[in-house]
């Protein structure tokens, strides 16, 4: 106990340590308005002709992150869940780069895909927390995310800090891989990064998630949205709120909500839109649609965001580059989770049936 400090949880701790753990993510790999990464220097990927996330959880959810991004610089990608590996994932050949994202390293899925994948004939890289784990070991390469160790089963600081290895990586394989586009705002995107920890402060010093959970526990379900980037950051948004809750919570890509989920919603289910400045108008018309069917409406977005015209409620992230902004909204649904958790009485901690690190298949 005496490791929390002064806080009631660790994993109120570990949200509280974001700007630390992201400034030691980010150190030294940002030089001279490029991606530095002293694990993998430049010409690592050059052979590299596609790539393969496999993750479980939280860390699926940043693979996502990753893998949106890579997209965007013209690089072939798929996600699979790492459970699913075996029977989902595409082709592989000596082209194939899996990267298994892993806060412990010691998933068993996720380990099973990798090896899976290398017999194949791919090459590997771990993106990981933990030095000398397992998938570092067994991987031809890592690259580790720096968080800091993280006590609370329910991942918060190193999902944050897998999603910027992960835009970091996405950089140095645009400059490696053939016929691949590096952003052409790149110079820009990095020096936002640079402020992202104090942008994390800035929401952790005037956050509103407490006020919100207070006026929303008693609700029936829990919806979250959003588009590209906040795609992902919805349906982890929905997974740490049902783990520390128990609550019924999902996550959608913002314009699947009227292919089936809207049935669910009603007056008694907020809808969390997430906006990160690329790709929300999706958002906000399906926002409305749910509005329309009596849902409260809560935007995870900057100030003069188009979303808080139609929101009740408005959880504020600073301006920066579309890249950044979902790690930021995410940090406020991280501390709506957290108090919607508290005012249930919840272990939050060691919520039931669930494990930090799940080494059986
Ligand atoms: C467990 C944890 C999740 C975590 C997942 C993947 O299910 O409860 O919080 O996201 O494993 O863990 P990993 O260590 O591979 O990131």
């Amino acid at each position: 106990d005496a490791g929390k400090g002064e806080y009631d949880h660790y994993m109120l701790k570990e949200i509280n340590n974001q700007p630390t753990s992201l400034s030691n993510t980010i150190e030294g790999r940002i030089d001279d308005g490029d991606v530095a990464l002293e694990e993998l220097p430049a010409g690592t990927f050059e052979d590299v002709e596609t790539v393969q996330f496999v993750a479980c959880g939280t860390s699926y959810h940043a693979a996502m992150y990753g893998a949106n991004l890579l997209r965007s610089a013209g690089i072939s990608t798929e996600v699979v869940r790492a459970s699913e590996y075996a029977s989902m994932s595409g082709p592989v050949d000596e082209g194939t780069l899996v990267v298994a994202v892993t806060q412990s390293g010691e998933t068993a899925d996720t380990l099973e895909a990798v090896r899976e994948a290398t017999a194949r004939g791919a090459r590997s890289l771990a993106v990981t927390n933990v030095v000398g784990s397992t998938a570092a070991r067994e991987a031809d390469d890592a690259v580790y995310i720096r968080a800091g160790p993280e006590v609370g089963v329910a991942a918060t600081k190193t999902f944050s800090s897998q999603a910027v290895t992960l835009a970091l990586l996405t950089q140095r394989l645009a400059a490696d891989v053939p016929d691949a586009t590096p952003a052409a705002d790149r110079e820009t995107m990095l020096e936002e990064l640079k402020d992202l920890p104090e942008h994390v402060e800035q929401v952790l010093e005037t956050t509103d998630a407490e006020t919100l959970a207070r006026d929303t526990v008693d609700s029936k379900s829990y919806f979250f949205i959003g588009n590209g980037l906040g795609h992902s950051v919805a349906l982890e948004g929905a997974l740490k709120f049902k783990e520390i809750t128990y609550e019924h919570a999902e996550g959608f890509a913002a314009g699947e909500l009227k292919h089936g989920p809207l049935a669910l919603v009603t007056d008694e289910s907020p809808v969390f839109a997430v906006a990160t400045g690329s790709g929300d108008g999706k958002t906000k018309t399906n926002a409305i649609e749910a509005q329309t069917r009596g849902a409260p409406i809560v935007a995870v977005s900057p100030d003069d965001h188009p979303l808080t015209d139609v929101a009740e409620v408005h959880l504020s992230i600073p301006d920066t580059h579309p890249v950044w902004a979902g790690l930021l909204a995410n940090v406020q649904l991280q501390l709506v989770s957290y108090h919607a958790a508290d005012l249930l009485e919840r272990p939050i901690d060691k919520p039931r049936n669930l494990a930090k690190s799940v080494t059986v298949e």
